[in-house]
């Protein structure tokens, strides 16, 4: 068997993605082989294309973080032929080839069985999206509801940004975008932000104090940094700070008062390593109540051979939303 698989390679002038036909051996061990409908562009896909990008441990490599399609054949009785499913965190895609190749193969126990969602809107939501439900179930698990006010997104015209938004404006909340798009707000509020504002904080300059007014009950917060620390100092009392990314920063500039006088809560969010059972129910309520309602403005759709350039976007910030690669039949 060959197929088609886009490789990431180290080369003297950084990391190259090259198109080419590799054999069987390229899909390693597994019990599941996936025919691969969709696979996504996340920042951590562009990472894996950046040299010293620090996810990556081996190249060559097939990057694809997002993996959804059909299986073709299964070794275990959970899966059969013909089945829809995603995959996605765990080693694929930095560890093991990913879904950047018209099949993939994957350990039973990081498969997920697709459930009303189609495999184009498994991979528009994809690990960026999913990342954004788990943080939206970190705040309802803290009872944020929307009576007890507005949800603050950060890094909104992002995959997590977008998707939160998406989702949170589906449960009934009051949604506060901030952006450092200045163009994006009408497309924002297409997807259900209510107001739209700036990054935060809106004075960089001003010297950072450990509580601010309050303006928000929880927050969604993929950039980090700076950014995380003023939304500690600004959220209301007993109010969850959902944190999920850096791309503000990883350094978090902060003391403890929110946490001892206001009771605030902030609640790491990983979706790599989490266990297959919540990650399967997750993915059930991505196709009933947490059904994300506005995925045709949020996504893109580009053919998997123009990866590396969608990639570039990402890490030089003209990205937005999601963009979603056609893979098998697309070579
Ligand atoms: N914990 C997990 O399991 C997990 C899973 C997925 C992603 N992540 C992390 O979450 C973050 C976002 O991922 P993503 O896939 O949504 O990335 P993305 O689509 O590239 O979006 C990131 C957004 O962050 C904002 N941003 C970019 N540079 C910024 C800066 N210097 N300061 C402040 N904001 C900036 C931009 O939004 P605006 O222009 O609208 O401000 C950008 O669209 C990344 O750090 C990623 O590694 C973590």
């Amino acid at each position: 068997m060959e197929f088609w698989a886009m490789v990431a390679n180290e080369s003297d002038s950084g990391i190259v993605l090259t198109k080419q036909r590799v054999s069987e051996d390229f899909l390693g061990p597994g019990d599941v082989t996936i025919k691969v409908h969709y696979s996504s562009a996340n920042y951590k896909d562009a990472l894996a294309i950046t040299a010293g990008g620090g996810v990556v441990r081996n190249y060559p490599i097939v990057p694809g973080i997002d993996i959804t399609g059909e299986v073709v054949s299964s070794d275990v009785d959970d899966f059969a032929e013909g089945d829809l499913v995603v995959a996605h965190g765990y080693d694929i895609g930095v560890a093991r080839n990913g879904g950047f190749a018209e099949y993939a193969r994957v350990p039973a126990d990081w498969v997920v069985k697709l459930d009303g969602v189609s495999t184009k809107d498994a991979a528009a939501i994809g690990t960026a999206g999913f990342t954004a439900a788990l943080s939206v179930q970190a705040l309802l698990d803290r009872r944020l509801t929307p009576e007890t006010g507005a949800i603050l997104v950060t890094g909104a015209t992002g995959g997590v940004g977008s998707v939160a938004i998406d989702i949170l404006s589906g449960l009934g909340f009051e949604v506060i975008a901030s952006t450092g798009k200045t163009d994006a707000a009408d497309k924002l509020a297409d997807i259900g932000a209510n107001e739209v504002i700036g990054r935060l904080p809106e004075d960089p300059a001003a010297k950072p104090r450990p509580l601010s007014k309050t303006r928000w009950a929880g927050a969604v917060d993929s950039v980090g940094g700076a950014s995380l620390a003023y939304i500690l100092s600004s959220i209301g009392y007993g109010g969850t700070v959902a944190a999920s990314g850096l791309t503000g920063g990883h350094v978090l500039p902060t003391t403890v008062m929110p946490f001892i006088l206001r009771g605030v809560a902030l609640i790491g969010i990983d979706s790599v390593a989490l266990p297959i059972e919540p990650r399967r129910e997750l993915w059930t309520r991505l196709g009933q109540d947490m059904r994300p309602r506005h995925l045709s403005d949020i996504e893109n759709v580009a053919p998997i051979t123009e990866a590396e350039k969608v990639l570039h976007s990402i890490k030089n910030g003209t990205h937005s939303g999601r963009t979603i690669f056609g893979v098998a039949g697309e070579f």
